[in-house]
């Protein structure tokens, strides 16, 4: 049963970030059909499709069902993330046409190619070289295929009292921190990337996600829970009084009625000559 293995992924040390991932693309909806639309509208008919850091599947799906003569490959390194991905896909009657692979991004890479689109969704940004990692997605497109980025600027806000905010600025300022101590490539500029290894910059855009409450509940636990995650991180960085303050926004979300979700994405399109 889906629940019991989402409850039986909850005990490995990721189990919020593979829930905070299946919300974030049930949550961002509008923003998530929009911009599988235009990465369907990139390819041929029958495309080869190379999901990178595929996590829980939420692009990988959501490609499958957009466009049904897909054959679809889900690349990650976490082999919990691409067991859910299985088992969902399973589910959704789409596991003939998605097959995973476990790999290991920064090292040498499996044949993967020739694909006619590589997507990549908030996962460039984890890969310790991205001129490298440029070079290997550029070997892997067939001429003329389409590489699609897209990357966020941090976690979304959900608070808007003037102390949840101020509560929630801080946590992003020092996760901004842990971020570039853990030598993540949060901020890039994949356009001026993608040009400098050879792509033809076809597309570049920013989304700007808001959604107003009341929110549907869902999207309160998905408040819930990338609160809960900053939490985690964020424990040896706040104060006691801080730790405090966070941990009643948590315990407190279900009950709020003033929850709102004002989040950022950056879509880039590079084409292979
Ligand atoms: C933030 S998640 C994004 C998941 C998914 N693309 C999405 O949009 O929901 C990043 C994913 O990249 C994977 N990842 C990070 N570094 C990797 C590496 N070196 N090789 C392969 N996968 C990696 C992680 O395991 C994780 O599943």
């Amino acid at each position: 049963m889906a629940h019991d293995h989402a409850h039986a992924h909850s005990h490995h040390g990721d189990g919020d970030l593979a829930e905070m991932l299946d919300l974030d693309a049930e949550v961002l909806h509008d923003y998530y059909r929009e911009v599988i639309g235009w990465a369907g509208s990139l390819v041929p008919d029958r495309p080869r499709i190379v999901d990178l850091g595929a996590g829980t599947g939420t692009g990988t799906l959501a490609l499958a069902r957009q466009l049904p003569n897909a054959e679809l490959t889900a690349v990650d390194m976490d082999e919990d993330m691409l067991e859910r991905l299985r088992h969902r896909a399973a589910e959704a009657g789409l596991a003939e046409r998605i097959r995973t692979v476990r790999a290991d991004l920064d090292g040498d890479w499996p044949g993967l190619g020739p694909a006619d689109l590589v997507w990549a969704s908030a996962s460039m940004h984890h890969l310790a070289d991205p001129a490298r990692t440029l070079t290997q997605v550029y070997a892997t497109l067939r001429p003329g295929g389409a590489f699609m980025i897209t990357e966020l600027d941090g976690f979304p806000r959900f608070l808007t009292d003037p102390a949840g905010a101020a509560l929630e600025e801080r946590c992003h300022a020092e996760l901004a921190r842990f971020r570039q101590e853990a030598g993540l490539h949060m901020g890039e500029d994949w356009g001026a990337r993608l040009k400098a290894a050879g792509f033809a910059l076809e597309g570049e855009r920013r989304f700007d996600i808001e959604l107003r409450p009341p929110l549907p509940p869902n999207a309160v636990r998905y408040a819930q829970v990338t609160l809960q995650r900053t939490r985690q991180r964020l424990a040896d960085r706040l104060t006691g009084d801080e730790l405090t303050a966070l941990d009643a926004a948590v315990a407190g979300a279900p009950d709020r009625n003033d929850l709102t979700i004002r989040a950022t994405r950056d879509v880039w399109i590079g084409r292979r000559p």
